[in-house]
């Protein structure tokens, strides 16, 4: 739920990437987490809460007679549970106002210092505020769905999950979805079965909203996996990567050379690029609809949704087009979010400043001119690293404009919906917050 989720899922580079690597630098494989990736990689562990619900289960992958689409019916609304589920007695469940600048600090705490962390603990996300604001807002949202667990006593958050409305097309299927994120408990409070209870609550109250599909993300190999896709990451400040244990100096490298082979223009090169205004957004709208109509799942954007999650606003989300110098037709747009993370214990650093590709369309301008000038304004506002999922036609010019894998994997899943096989991330056109 989110991206660059794993608890392997780095905001991270590959280490091994460096085939000289010195395998004793570190040596951070206990026993128990060599167990985890293996038991992963084979999907053995067993998924007690998992196995109760309406996802593909393991063991049906590969059995092409079961039918693509809903696992389950929907139900009449009036047999949905009525009660929220049963927390400990010590808890409650609270909606979180994240209207109000109060509850918005709060969940921003909560995530701060308790959210989704690389596996070596050097880096955790560090959402702000105003990107909370945004993603948790778009059209027709329900405050019922940002939902808080407190103590009773202190009211104190502890743990949170939320989902927002989309519409998402698999196929030539409209689909009425949430996509489900920000999923937190509270460092003390893991491992004692409330993640299964909040995401019952959640899919209770998306079913109060006559909604019976749900899109997620997670860094953790859960029952089934519809694509697997890996994070590639650009060095803007390669200086400062490497002083942080993001990246390394690559073998028969030195600080020198590797700062040169990073640096880019000072300015976009293709003629007409420009930030995309309000004015832009029926064509911009008509440029991604178009293209994201070749992916097997994609969002089904209107002007609403692209106005609210397209349109530039400040350290949240940035979006360029190419406007045709003769024509004024715009051909090309291209986009990212800002995401920073922590850094853990740096006495230099504190935030690592990242961007991350959301929703690139080429018609005209190649995709990877259009990209290198996405990575020449990232570079010019001052981000450190700009990383991109291995989603839609990205594989083009990750490694042209000198990208390099993660070392975590993404899961993108979908809750009661079906899909007969596993895709290719290359047919994958959604990118989840
Ligand atoms: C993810 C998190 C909420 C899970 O809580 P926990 O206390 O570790 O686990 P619990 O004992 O409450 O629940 C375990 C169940 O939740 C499932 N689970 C764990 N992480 C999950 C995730 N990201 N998405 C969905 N289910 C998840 C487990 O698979 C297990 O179910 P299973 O037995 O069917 O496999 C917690 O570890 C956390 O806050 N981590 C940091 C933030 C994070 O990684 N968030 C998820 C982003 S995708």
């Amino acid at each position: 739920m989110g991206d660059n989720k794993s608890p392997s899922g780095s905001p991270k580079e590959n280490p091994d990437n460096d085939s000289d690597a010195n395998p004793l630098a570190k040596d951070d494989s206990s026993l128990e987490t060599i167990v985890r990736k293996f038991q992963d990689s084979m999907s053995l562990k067993k998924h007690k809460f998992w196995e109760t619900q309406p996802v593909g289960q393991f063991k049906e992958v590969g059995d092409s007679s079961l039918p693509e689409g809903p696992i389950e019916p929907p139900t009449p609304l009036s047999e949905v549970k009525q009660e929220p589920y049963n927390l400990p007695t010590a808890y409650e469940w609270t909606t979180c106002d994240m209207d109000s600048e109060e509850t918005c600090l709060e969940v921003y705490n909560l995530l701060k210092n308790n959210y989704v962390e690389d596996d070596e603990n050097m880096f955790r996300f560090n959402y702000s505020k105003e990107f909370l604001r945004w993603a948790l807002r778009p059209p027709s949202y329900f405050r019922s769905w940002h939902i808080g667990v407190c103590a009773k006593s202190s009211k104190k958050l502890v743990a949170f999950i939320t989902g927002v409305p989309a519409r998402i097309r698999v196929r030539d299927e409209v689909v009425r979805m949430a996509e489900i994120n920000f999923l937190c408990v509270h460092k003390k409070l893991r491992s004692k079965r409330l993640a299964p209870v909040m995401i019952k609550e959640v899919t209770r109250r998306v079913h109060l909203e006559n909604i019976w599909q749900a899109a997620y993300t997670a860094g953790v190999v859960l029952p089934t996996p519809i694509t697997t896709c890996q994070y590639w990451h650009r060095s803007l400040n390669p200086k400062k990567l490497i002083d942080v244990g993001f990246s390394r100096l690559g073998a028969r490298m030195t600080m020198s050379r590797t700062i040169k082979l990073y640096k880019l223009p000072d300015s976009p090169v293709t003629p007409g690029f420009r930030k995309m205004e309000l004015r832009d957004v029926p064509a911009v709208t008509r440029l991604l609809r178009n293209y994201l109509s070749q992916f097997v799942v994609a969002p089904d954007f209107d002007e609403d949704d692209v106005e609210h999650w397209l349109l530039p606003s400040e350290n949240v989300v940035d979006s360029y087009l190419v406007e045709s110098p003769e024509t004024h037709e715009i051909t090309d747009f291209c986009s990212f979010y800002t995401l920073p993370s922590s850094i853990l214990g740096n006495q230099t650093y504190s935030t690592l400043k990242a961007a991350y590709s959301y929703y690139n369309v080429s018609t005209k301008t190649p995709l990877l001119q259009l990209m290198n000038d996405a990575l020449i304004v990232a570079k010019q506002k001052d981000y450190d690293v700009f990383n991109a999922l291995d989603v839609m036609q990205n594989e083009s010019f990750l490694k042209e404009l000198k990208f390099g894998p993660g070392d975590g994997q993404l899961h993108y899943y979908l809750y009661n919906y079906r899909i007969r096989r596993e895709l290719k991330p290359s047919e994958l056109g959604l990118v989840l917050l």
